[in-house]
């Protein structure tokens, strides 16, 4: 596996075949790993970046203490099939004078976006300098970030780039908290409490399965589970349309059709744990029944 930490290297390359790009911020866990092996499957040469994007971090948020440590990163990277990791410093992507944002508009100011303002901005950029720098055929993307995923599909329609966004499924740790960089900041007994935003996603999808649709008893639901947990603070739970992330007010109608029949949810949730900010999220299916009955 080759490190390179400039454009012009990395346009020495020239990969031959289909390219992956696996775009990250490093401190890799299986989550990563798992997206550098579906990129691997598809495609003939893998490109993952590793840039911890000071663009997407808020005044407050946590830039400085983000874990780096690029030697394991490279060591797994290789393990995992990467070919090229590309690990540009900030100067590289943000030379002085920059000021060119990608804005993608309202799925930027929802959910995350109503926390974190300007993070999407941040995310949308980098990513299209990412696309345009490697050229990917193929770009895989983690359902861990739903939000982020879906607004790359969106910028990627929006701007007819032929690229090809693949999305991975969450990996999760065996009791059920999804795999994070930033989980290695909870002490023992908040790594133990974590593990209620899982059993909220469980407890939305019980709920669902018994036949609820009315998205708030929903979302009550995932938030009594969530109140259980004394270390606890909810800051967002929600049931909207999984693409548009629009909230819906029943799971089995369409948010812009009435009438319509969306047969899925997405249940997201941002929680914080002592100091720590955790997201997770489920697709809720609505089971075929009720499209049936509403089609007959
Ligand atoms: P980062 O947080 O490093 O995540 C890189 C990729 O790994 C993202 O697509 C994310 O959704 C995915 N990922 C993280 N945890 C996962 C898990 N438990 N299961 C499956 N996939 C997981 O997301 C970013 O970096 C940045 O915003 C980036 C896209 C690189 C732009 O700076």
């Amino acid at each position: 596996m080759k490190v390179v930490r400039t454009i012009a290297a990395l346009y020495a390359e020239k990969p031959e075949g289909t390219v992956g790009l696996v775009p990250t911020m490093g401190a890799f866990h299986d989550g990563h790993l798992a997206l550098f092996r579906a990129a691997r499957t598809e495609n003939d040469v893998v490109i993952a970046s590793l840039f911890v994007n000071p663009a997407q971090f808020g005044a407050n948020e946590d830039l400085a203490s983000y874990p780096r440590n690029e030697q394991r990163d490279a060591r797994l990277a290789e393990k995992a099939g990467v070919d090229v990791l590309f690990a540009p410093g900030a100067d590289e992507l943000y030379p002085a004078g920059f000021q060119t944002w990608v804005e993608v508009e309202e799925l930027s100011t929802l959910l995350e976006g109503e926390h974190r303002p300007g993070h999407f901005r941040g995310v949308a950029t980098v990513v299209l300098k990412l696309f345009n720098i490697v050229q990917p055929h193929v770009a895989v993307f983690g359902e861990k970030d739903y939000q982020q995923l879906a607004l790359i599909r969106r910028m990627v329609r929006d701007l007819h780039l032929d690229i090809d966004v693949v999305g991975a499924p969450i990996v999760r740790e065996a009791d059920g908290l999804a795999m994070s960089s930033r989980n290695r900041h909870l002490d023992r007994d908040e790594r133990a409490a974590a593990t209620c935003l899982a059993r909220a996603l469980g407890a939305a999808e019980e709920c669902v399965a018994a036949g609820e649709r009315d998205a708030a008893a929903i979302v009550a639901a995932a938030t009594a589970e969530l109140a259980r947990e004394l270390r606890a603070r909810v800051e967002y739970v929600a049931a909207v349309h999984p693409e548009t992330l629009r909230p819906l007010v029943r799971l089995d109608e369409d948010e812009t059709t009435a009438g319509d029949v969306a047969d899925r949810a997405l249940l997201a949730l941002a929680v914080w744990i002592g100091p720590t900010r955790l997201i997770d999220n489920r697709v809720l299916t609505v089971p075929a029944i009720t499209c049936e009955r509403r089609s007959a």
